[in-house]
């Protein structure tokens, strides 16, 4: 029923939660309450106050999950958030495109695609993440990036377009050399 109704649901979530405090407690109850009209969801997913979730229904979430204040997520197609990944504040996920159609971007059909974010990965504050990313495991992406092309894992990343800066691998070769 929920799942049906995961537009109104998200919406009637937010609204009603919004002034509770980013406590884990209370950001915990609001999970949980998303997650009645999401695909899946595990355990201590918690949301912190004003997140936008367009489509509900669209998002697998796995375990001890983190979205900070202010986030949107614009999803029209599968958006599935690994255990232990955090969102920073005011995030942007969007799944989709619009297309032109009479020399117009208004009415013309979209083009959509999955956002994947793995396992422990970190996207900082006001990054934007655009459709059919995948952001590798414990990958950590440098706030105000945009991220337009998929990520490998265990590297930081940043920018607009966002690039991979250093590898954790290349990390700690340096430090052994030290
Ligand atoms: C990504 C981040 C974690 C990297 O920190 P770090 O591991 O100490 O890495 P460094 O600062 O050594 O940066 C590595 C390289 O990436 C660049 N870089 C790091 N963050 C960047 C950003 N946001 N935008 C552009 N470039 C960035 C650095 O300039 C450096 O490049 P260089 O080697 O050419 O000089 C950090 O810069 C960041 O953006 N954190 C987000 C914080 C946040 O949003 N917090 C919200 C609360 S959860």
């Amino acid at each position: 029923m929920f799942k049906k109704l995961d537009v109104l649901w998200g919406w009637l979530v937010r609204v009603l939660t919004n002034p509770w405090p980013d406590s884990a407690g209370f950001m915990r109850v609001r999970g949980r309450l998303y997650a009645l009209a999401a695909e899946s969801v595990g355990k201590n997913f918690q949301v912190a106050s004003d997140v936008r979730i367009a489509r509900l229904r669209h998002l697998v979430v796995g375990n001890d999950v983190y979205i900070g204040p202010n986030c949107v997520l614009l999803i029209n197609e599968r958006t599935t958030i690994e255990d232990e990944v955090m969102l920073a504040h005011k995030i942007m996920l969007t799944t989709s495109n619009h297309g032109k159609e009479n020399g117009s971007y208004r009415f013309g059909k979209g083009k959509s695609a999955p956002i994947t974010l793995k396992r422990g990965c970190w996207i900082g504050a006001h990054c934007v993440v655009l459709p059919g990313v995948v952001v590798g495991q414990g990958t950590a992406v440098g706030a105000n990036s945009v991220v337009n092309r998929s990520l490998p894992e265990h590297c930081v990343a940043a920018g607009a377009p966002a690039v991979v800066k250093v590898r954790d691998a290349d990390r700690r070769q340096e430090k052994d050399g030290e």
